[in-house]
């Protein structure tokens, strides 16, 4: 029945649109017109910082994170799928895929601090501690503290090179008890690269991969892992925890002694890494 009565339908269509001009200007027309409402809305990443954190339980926080989101996104499900990383241990905050609009909506939200766009930062410079004028005396004063003894330093980066002479932990106490992190794995890292001095490692690629696709390290000069490819991590996490290495220097240049702020520098491009160290 619906068949028969489609049929003059169709012939009414047919007829009216069987001019070359108009079939053509209908077949441009509905992708030009349907696409941008359907895929082109462009999306950016935005860590969204939201202040003191409201709970003292991780999982609460991040779960307040998904309802916020959701709200905006329209469903709990669509909230996680936008959010890549909640900040929930600190502070209250996270990054998410968001488009304009919706970052708008956010920033003024109630218990919104604060909404930036995601960015790359490129990183200079082993002569921190001369930049900085940090002079010799106070390294000398830094010894008299034990030169940090019992310390764990967090250094956000690019990385690091484990197999580096500033990271060797003999004479190292052991990894305190209270230390929760974890030593995460990936190309060219593995657990067996955390010592008693780099004491836990993690990578953040999804930033990046979110707004710039798939991260093609076959050329070396990233690796998926806690590894530092241009060395400016490794640089600037042996300037704050490093041990004295004679003769250091960057492919040949800026030769010199290398040395530690407490007995030590860094930076990062795409993957921003998290690396503990325990000063001696
Ligand atoms: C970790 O990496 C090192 C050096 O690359 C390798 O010798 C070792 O077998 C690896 N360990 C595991 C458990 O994969
Ligand atoms: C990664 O880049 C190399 C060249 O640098 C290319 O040959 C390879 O196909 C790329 N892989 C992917 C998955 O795009």
């Amino acid at each position: 029945m619906s068949v028969n009565c489609s049929r003059p339908v169709e012939r009414y269509l047919m007829a009216s649109l069987w001019s070359p001009g108009i079939f053509l200007v209908l077949v441009l027309a509905l992708p030009l017109k349907t696409l941008p409402l359907v895929t082109l809305a462009e999306t950016n990443v935005y860590i969204v910082y939201m202040g003191d954190k409201l709970h003292d339980e991780p999982e609460l926080v991040q779960e307040s994170h998904h309802e916020l989101l959701a709200d905006i996104v329209g469903s709990k499900d669509a909230a996680k799928e936008s959010i890549l990383y909640s900040y929930k241990h600190g502070f209250s905050g996270f990054a998410a895929v968001l488009t304009k609009s919706q970052e708008k909506l956010i920033a003024d939200f109630p218990g919104v601090a604060g909404v930036v766009r995601n960015r790359i930062i490129s990183s200079h410079t082993t002569r921190s501690w001369d930049f900085l004028q940090v002079k010799p005396q106070l390294a000398g004063r830094i010894s008299k503290g034990h030169s940090g003894a019992g310390s764990i330093i967090g250094v956000m980066d690019t990385g690091i090179w484990p197999e580096s002479k500033s990271f060797r932990d003999e004479g190292m106490a052991e990894v305190p008890s209270r230390w929760r992190g974890i030593c995460q794995e990936g190309e060219g890292f593995n657990r067996s690269h955390c010592n008693r001095k780099i004491i836990g490692a993690r990578w953040y690629v999804k930033g990046y991969e979110a707004e710039f696709g798939k991260l093609n390290t076959s050329d070396g000069d990233e690796f998926l892992s806690p590894r530092d490819a241009g060395g400016h991590g490794t640089h600037t996490s042996s300037t704050a925890t490093g041990g004295p290495v004679e003769s250091a220097s960057f492919m040949g240049l800026a030769q010199g002694l290398a040395r530690g702020g407490a007995p030590i520098s860094l930076a990062g491009r795409l993957q921003s890494l998290l690396g503990y160290r325990w000063l001696r």
